[in-house]
């Protein structure tokens, strides 16, 4: 298979200068709370977390009420489905693995939290894997056979076993609509998006640390010359 490259010119959280993007955030979580939500959780996240990518208070207490999450009705006392308030984690799609089989072909879409840290060079092999979907080249199909794309999966280069059980997730403009002032909904660009966004849930620190280094290395600079001067004032007397 391929190995990955990522979008054109990067991402904003990579480099010498790595900051976060908290609008390109806001339209990544966006695009996996109308589009990957549907079959993949994010159970390491709570609603409360999306405080640190620019909502305010009263947008993460919106925003956790959009979802539904499993509670407890107050009347019955029975198990049931209830508004998720800012201290609920994402909500999984499916009761059970069983149940995430039946629908997916018999795969089981993984939890996204930790999926950036999970593949080799992860952040660029999402944003390949979902913009890498293609006709299954027919020189492949002749020289192996067995790697013919089966019923239910389709030929992505980047994916381990080149067939996977993912449809094209990303299929075009239209399919979520961004806020004034922010780009066209590209496939490229929601890609990137949420790839930016599953980043920051996989590391959201990753920006601090970066800026630790900086720190460090300033201090280095400092102690360095503080060496120098010492180094010269306590010798100055030798010959
Ligand atoms: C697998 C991302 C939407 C079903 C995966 C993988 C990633 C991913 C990174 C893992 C590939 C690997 O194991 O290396 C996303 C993103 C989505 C999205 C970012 C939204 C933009 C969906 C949707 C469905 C789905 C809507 C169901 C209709 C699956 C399944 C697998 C999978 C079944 C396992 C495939 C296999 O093992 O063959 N997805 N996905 N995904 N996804 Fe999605």
């Amino acid at each position: 298979h391929l190995y990955p490259k990522g979008p054109e010119g990067g991402f904003a959280h990579e480099g010498l200068f790595a900051k976060w993007d908290t609008a390109q955030l806001q339209r990544g979580y966006q695009v996996y709370k109308e589009v990957c939500s549907a079959c993949h959780s994010l159970r390491l996240v709570a609603f409360r977390n999306l405080g640190e990518i620019g909502y305010d208070e009263g947008q993460v207490k919106a925003e956790a009420a959009s979802w539904q999450v499993p509670g407890v009705d107050p009347n019955t006392g029975e198990a049931t489905m209830v508004e998720g308030s800012p201290t609920d984690y994402f909500p999984k799609p499916y009761a059970n693995d069983i149940a995430a089989r039946a629908a997916n072909n018999n795969a089981i879409p993984p939890d996204l939290s930790l999926i950036t840290k999970a593949r080799h060079d992860g952040t660029n092999y999402v944003y390949d894997l979902l913009t890498g979907y293609r006709e299954q080249p027919a020189e492949l199909v002749e020289e192996f056979p067995e790697a013919k794309t089966a019923e239910g999966q389709y030929y992505n280069p980047f994916f381990h076993s080149l067939n996977i059980s993912m449809a094209p997730p990303l299929t075009g403009t239209g399919q979520v609509t961004y806020g004034e002032g922010n780009p066209e909904p590209t496939i490229e660009q929601m890609a990137e998006d949420v790839t930016a966004f599953l980043a920051w849930t996989a590391e959201p620190t990753l920006v601090k640390r970066r800026q630790t280094g900086w720190a460090f290395l300033l201090f280095l600079v400092f102690a360095t010359v503080l060496a120098y001067f010492s180094k010269k004032q306590v010798w100055a007397r030798a010959k």
